[in-house]
């Protein structure tokens, strides 16, 4: 318990000293927002401390005062890049240094939101190259609760200057809404959306991770091996010359669309998406299904093998990579279309959506859909990645950043119904006088499920109009699925 109050004072003294007074490490307990560890090593968010009572406030800032001398010794304490080496295990203390501070960080492994396993990357020596790539790290917030670890200086200050891991990304359309700039993240304006029945390349959604790779598709090639199956390497011209072409229309979705909906009834972390996270693109490219069945994948090998694997091209400077999986019965069916895409729209996959080949998942969260794709694993396990292990995963309401358990849920793969109205747009004002305002919008469900009906209202749920959807005129709604159209939709209704 001591050194749980001993963590909180030191940061409360950062705290007070970045504010320029002692005693403003008591307002600082309520209202600063960070993360804490508790005793019993849980997450704790530090405004859930507000509720702790004045007497816990109290003796933690008794506490604190003594520490303040120390502190200050402590953070002018200089450090040369050898002693920050030495500090690269948990049992000898885990130390990082960023732009010439050093920090102690022993304490926030197990807290870290990216995994204590990424943190021990850069566990004795500098974040700074990791947070270029990771520029989400780059908030006030983040910052803040850094310096509640800082231990003191680098000797002669940050030396070493990195090149800037984003310095080759593409040119991107200036309609395109930004959400984030580094990793680069954007959304399509939606008025696009529920006018056109394909998104255009350049509009069409992006969601990277990190930075878009430089590939040459000279070449490029996909790795692929697994269980029982030889190993194979196909370069492109290999996929396009051995395989069928197999064209699918079909709709990708970010699981985080719509997610600054959320925000209008809690507080949600992540990219505030608006409903623009969504696209509908002609995909072509070789079946899956044809490339397992090349490298050897038989009914055989389906014990052994529950999970294809993908990985991308795009990787963070210790080599980690994007990854995710899908089911393999998803991966091998006929009907569900998954395929090793090099065109999208007509055209070359453009750099931000995976160039030269992606996988498309016709029916499942984007996520899924590797970009830059590198190797196909087929596998007994699903990818150990963390867009598939602590991200991309749904929670009841009660679960939040403190409380997480990660292996409690399955990874999200087919995902709901979805839709938005794109037309009025949120926020804008129409004539009340007028008689009839059309509404347009979009309608979506993972799967394959198609809509079969859209209802709006105007008036809170009293009156409901039914809309009028476009026909969707999919390879599967042909005539001997009409039985079942909904089994059959890849693509968003208008
Ligand atoms: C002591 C240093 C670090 C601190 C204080 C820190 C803090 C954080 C925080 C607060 C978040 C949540 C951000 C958000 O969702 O808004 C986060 C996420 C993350 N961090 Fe760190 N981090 C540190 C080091 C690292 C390092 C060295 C790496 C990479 C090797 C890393 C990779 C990540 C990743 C991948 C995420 C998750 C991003 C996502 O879910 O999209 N972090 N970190």
């Amino acid at each position: 318990m001591l050194l749980s109050f001993l963590r909180l004072g030191m940061g409360l003294c950062t705290a007070a000293r970045q504010r320029g007074v002692a005693c403003a490490a008591f307002a600082c307990l309520s209202s600063r927002s960070g993360i804490l560890k508790q005793e019993d090593e849980s997450l704790m968010l530090i405004h859930k401390w507000k509720g702790a009572g004045s007497a816990l406030t109290f003796a933690a800032g008794i506490l604190a005062l003594p520490l303040l001398a120390q502190c200050e010794q402590e953070e002018s304490a200089t450090y040369s890049q050898e002693d920050v080496a030495e500090h690269d295990s948990p049992e000898k203390e885990v130390w990082v240094s960023y732009e010439g501070g050093v920090y102690n960080v022993t304490d926030f492994l197990e807290m870290h939101p990216g995994g204590a396993q990424r943190l021990m990357m850069a566990a004795g020596g500098a974040i700074d190259p990791f947070w270029a790539m990771y520029a989400q790290h780059k908030t006030a917030e983040v910052r803040e609760l850094l310096e509640g670890y800082r231990i003191g200086n680098l000797v002669g200050g940050a030396q070493q200057t990195y090149g800037d891991p984003y310095a080759n990304e593409p040119k991107r359309h200036g309609a395109l809404i930004v959400r984030s700039q580094q990793p680069f993240n954007a959304e399509t304006p939606v008025e696009f959306l529920s006018q056109a029945k394909l998104t255009p390349n350049d509009l069409f959604y992006v969601r990277n991770h990190l930075p878009v790779p430089k590939v040459d598709s000279e070449s490029w090639k996909v790795s692929v091996k697994g269980e029982g199956m030889r190993q194979v390497e196909l370069s492109l011209e290999d996929l396009e010359s051995k395989f069928k072409k197999h064209t699918v229309t079909c709709t990708l979705q970010c699981t985080g669309n719509r997610r600054d909906m959320f925000n209008g009834v809690k507080s949600v972390q992540g990219l505030e998406w608006s409903a623009g996270a969504i696209g509908t693109a002609e995909f072509a490219g070789a079946r899956l299904s044809d490339v397992l069945a090349y490298a050897g994948l038989t009914e055989d090998s389906l014990g052994e093998v529950e999970h294809i694997q993908f990985e991308g091209l795009d990787s963070d400077i210790s080599g980690t990579c994007y990854g995710a999986s899908i089911p393999v019965m998803k991966a091998l069916s006929r009907q569900d279309d998954v395929i090793l895409a090099y065109e999208m729209n007509g055209q070359e996959i453009p750099p931000d959506h995976g160039y030269p080949v992606r996988v498309v998942a016709p029916g499942i969260t984007g996520a899924r859909s590797v970009k830059w794709l590198a190797r196909i694993i087929a596998h007994r396990e699903e990818s150990g990645s963390h867009w598939q292990q602590k991200d991309y995963k749904s929670f009841s309401p009660n679960v939040d950043w403190d409380n997480v358990d990660w292996g409690s849920a399955p990874a999200v793969q087919e995902t709901n119904v979805q839709s938005a109205i794109c037309v009025p747009q949120q926020g804008q004002t129409v004539d009340a006088s007028d008689e009839e305002i059309e509404v347009q919008g979009y309608a979506y469900s993972g799967g394959g499920q198609g809509i079969i009906r859209v209802d709006v209202t105007a008036d809170d749920g009293e009156t409901w109009i039914t809309a009028d959807l476009s026909p969707v005129h999919d390879r599967r709604n042909r005539q001997q699925f009409k039985a079942q159209p909904q089994m059959q939709s890849y693509r968003f209704c208008l």
